[in-house]
């Protein structure tokens, strides 16, 4: 019997720069970021399958919970739904970007379900269809659908495609704990006043261009986190700043990145945390790059 498997590759973010403009009346913060694809990756195998139950298989087990609340399981539930449910499928999540630590793991497995399993489902709409289910699931799970360099306003769901900076090295460092997002919102001093309330996006993408205006980013969330998890605050001050463009905590945290001209001098900087944590070194992908894509491998089973 021949199966057709699909297999999505989808690369993790950084938040460039987070900026909280306030509090809006449905809870979530107002949010202006630049989010870029890096090059660390988690991987769906997709395979149709008869009847309406989709199974979730982790690899390594115990990587991320592999049930309904796992963001793979939403965003299949709600793409079945929206096409009349009756769906099933075997989905397998090798995962390799650390949960809980702002680098968008879960998010970007939603995503990359959406695409595969539209393919391996064979529904029409296209992207078109996806971005609404998307902002559904999370706010971090739009940018997965675009990738590269791109803006996000509003709860950070809404984003506009930016043109591709030069391939920068990246160091991110993995403090290995989990950051639950809520509670850094909750623990947010949100200014009363919401800042700049004609505020133009450009002021935030203009920064960016072909001479980045580094130290004029930010994360808003980066205090709090710092303060309330000294492993980040650790993670943070044992990254080498002397030849770096940039060193933040990314999203709401554990994790945090330093930017470098190249990966030779990223290589060097992760030398100098002398295995003192955890770490990925790579580069920032264009949106080639990063575009999600679902790829058909046959595979012939013994029956
Ligand atoms: O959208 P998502 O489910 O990923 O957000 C997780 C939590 O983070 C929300 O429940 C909310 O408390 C907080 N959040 C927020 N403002 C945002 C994004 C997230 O307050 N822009």
């Amino acid at each position: 019997m021949i199966h057709g498997m699909l297999t999505v590759r989808v690369p993790a973010k950084i938040n460039l720069h987070l900026e909280v403009l306030g509090r809006r009346p449905d809870g979530y913060h107002e949010l202006r970021t630049l989010l870029q694809s890096i090059d660390w990756y988690d991987e769906l195998e997709i395979e149709d399958r008869p009847g309406d139950t989709v199974e979730l298989v982790v690899e390594p087990v115990g990587a991320a919970p592999a049930g309904a609340d796992n963001l793979v399981a939403i965003a299949a539930a709600r793409l079945a739904a929206a096409h009349g449910g009756r769906r099933g499928a075997r989905i397998v999540l090798h995962k390799r970007i650390p949960a809980g630590a702002g680098l968008g793991g879960g998010s970007a497995d939603a995503a990359a379900a959406l695409v595969g399993l539209q393919t391996a489902w064979d529904l029409p709409g296209g992207v078109a269809e996806l971005w609404s289910i998307a902002a559904s699931i999370g706010s971090d799970v739009p940018f997965f659908l675009l990738g590269g360099l791109a803006l996000g306003v509003g709860r950070g769901d809404e984003v506009i495609a930016l043109d591709d900076l030069a391939t920068l090295g990246v160091v991110v460092v993995d403090p290995e704990i989990v950051v639950a997002t809520a509670e850094v919102y909750r623990r947010l001093t949100a200014p009363r006043e919401w800042r700049r309330p004609g505020f133009a996006v450009y002021s935030v993408s203009d920064r960016l261009g072909s001479a980045p205006r580094w130290a004029e980013l930010r994360n808003d969330l980066e205090p709090v986190v710092v303060g309330h998890w000294p492993q980040v605050a650790e993670a943070l001050s044992a990254l080498d700043r002397d030849e770096a463009l940039r060193v933040g905590v990314t999203g709401s945290g554990s994790a945090v990145f330093g930017l470098y001209p190249d990966r030779v001098r990223a290589a060097r900087a992760a030398d100098r945390l002398a295995g003192r944590f955890r770490c990925h070194v790579g580069i920032t992908l264009a949106r080639t790059a990063a575009r999600l894509r679902a790829g058909r491998s046959e595979e012939v089973t013994g029956s």
